[in-house]
């Protein structure tokens, strides 16, 4: 089969990482007997600096024409002071939105190779943990009523958390049926103490709990949430939240697997057109060095292959590579304390070897 993949490098470590992927999907497809087209856009600070602003219309017209889109990283100091509509991560969210991008998918898993490296104590971990967040990603309060405004105390700013109905129903939805796929436990986490939006919220999955008898449903607020994940990550199986609440946890099950540099993403709307990044950021402080964690990317093609394409085999070829390279002993800097570590380059030709 020919594929039309669309790139989306960004900005800082964001180029290299995708090389990275390109290379990895180059080596399947010839493996596995399908053409990959790949075609590069401009988003983020990059396309401020091309073109004025961070998210062109070429570049949502070509993610709308494409069959998936794998995206590196956008932001940096040289764009930190920008107005909040100019800036790069304004195009991330513009994309997410434009291309119908409701659900984000967030695997945070530990790798046994990569016991040692995560924080939490020896024996909080011993079994290991296998979580999916599963994240509301066009609502919220990322996409609510916001602005400047005169108030009790002079200037102030405010921002709005909103979910309807339809987008509780939808997000959870796709919850439900991960967990039908998974272990069937599901937490929905919240903040339904303090929040009417997170009480609807509630009370949608609640409902909709009723048509998975089979699922194991619990609701957790957010603080809760927060500390059990350090507690014992090992009785989460699917998590469903919100967008920015998803936005914090995810980054917190991220660090327990021992380098946010090894998360990938999954970013799914009503058809098999995805956005595929990994959950980190641009690193500007390490780009252009050859040094960032390429892992995180190249999972994140692996999910591309599987969510978007359906090619199971494919996918897994990538994850198991993944895999031997880590029981292997190889590490990036950010996994190798210190010690000899491979560069990006390195570490992705012996991911190809391993294929
Ligand atoms: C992420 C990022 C983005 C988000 C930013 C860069 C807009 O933190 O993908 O997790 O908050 O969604
Ligand atoms: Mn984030």
């Amino acid at each position: 089969m020919n594929y039309n993949i669309a790139l989306l490098k960004g900005d800082g470590i964001g180029p290299e990482i995708v090389d990275s992927a390109v290379k990895v999907l180059e080596v399947v497809g010839k493996k596995f007997g399908h053409v990959f087209n790949f075609t590069p856009y401009l988003i983020g600070g990059s396309a401020i600096d091309a073109t004025g602003e961070p998210l062109p219309k070429e570049t949502v017209e070509g993610c709308l024409a494409s069959d998936s889109v794998l995206l590196g990283a956008v932001g940096g100091p040289k764009w930190d002071t920008l107005p909040g509509n100019m800036r790069p991560e304004k195009a991330l969210l513009g994309i997410r939105s434009a291309m119908g991008l409701f659900t984000n998918l967030r695997p945070a898993k530990l790798y046994p190779a990569l016991k040692g490296d995560c924080p939490l104590r020896e024996d909080i971990v011993a079994n290991g943990f296998d979580i999916m967040i599963v994240r509301e990603l066009t609502g919220g309060i990322y996409f609510g009523e916001r602005g400047f405004r005169e108030g009790k105390y002079g200037e102030e700013a405010y921002d709005t958390e909103c979910y309807s109905r339809m987008e509780i129903e939808r997000i959870c939805k796709v919850a439900f049926e991960t967990a039908m796929k998974r272990n069937k436990k599901l937490v929905s986490i919240d903040k339904a103490n303090v929040l009417d939006s997170s009480r609807l919220w509630r009370n949608v999955v609640h409902k909709m709990a009723k048509s998975y008898p089979e699922v194991e449903v619990s609701d957790m607020l957010v603080d809760n949430a927060a500390m059990q994940l350090v507690r014992n990550p090992a009785q989460f199986d699917v998590i469903v939240t919100t967008n920015m609440f998803g936005d914090i946890l995810s980054d917190e099950a991220s660090q327990i697997t021992g380098s946010i540099g090894m998360l990938p993403s999954a970013s799914l709307g009503n058809n098999t057109r995805g956005l595929y990044e990994p959950i980190h950021g641009s690193a500007p402080d390490i780009a252009g060095w050859n040094v960032a964690n390429p892992i995180a990317t190249i999972l994140s093609a692996a999910m591309m292959l599987l969510y978007s394409f359906n090619l199971t085999k494919e996918s897994e070829a990538i994850v198991n590579a993944v895999n031997k390279v880590l029981e292997a002993g190889y590490r990036t800097a950010d996994l190798a304390h210190g010690a000899p570590s491979l560069s990006t380059t390195e570490i992705t030709d012996k991911i190809i070897e391993n294929l």
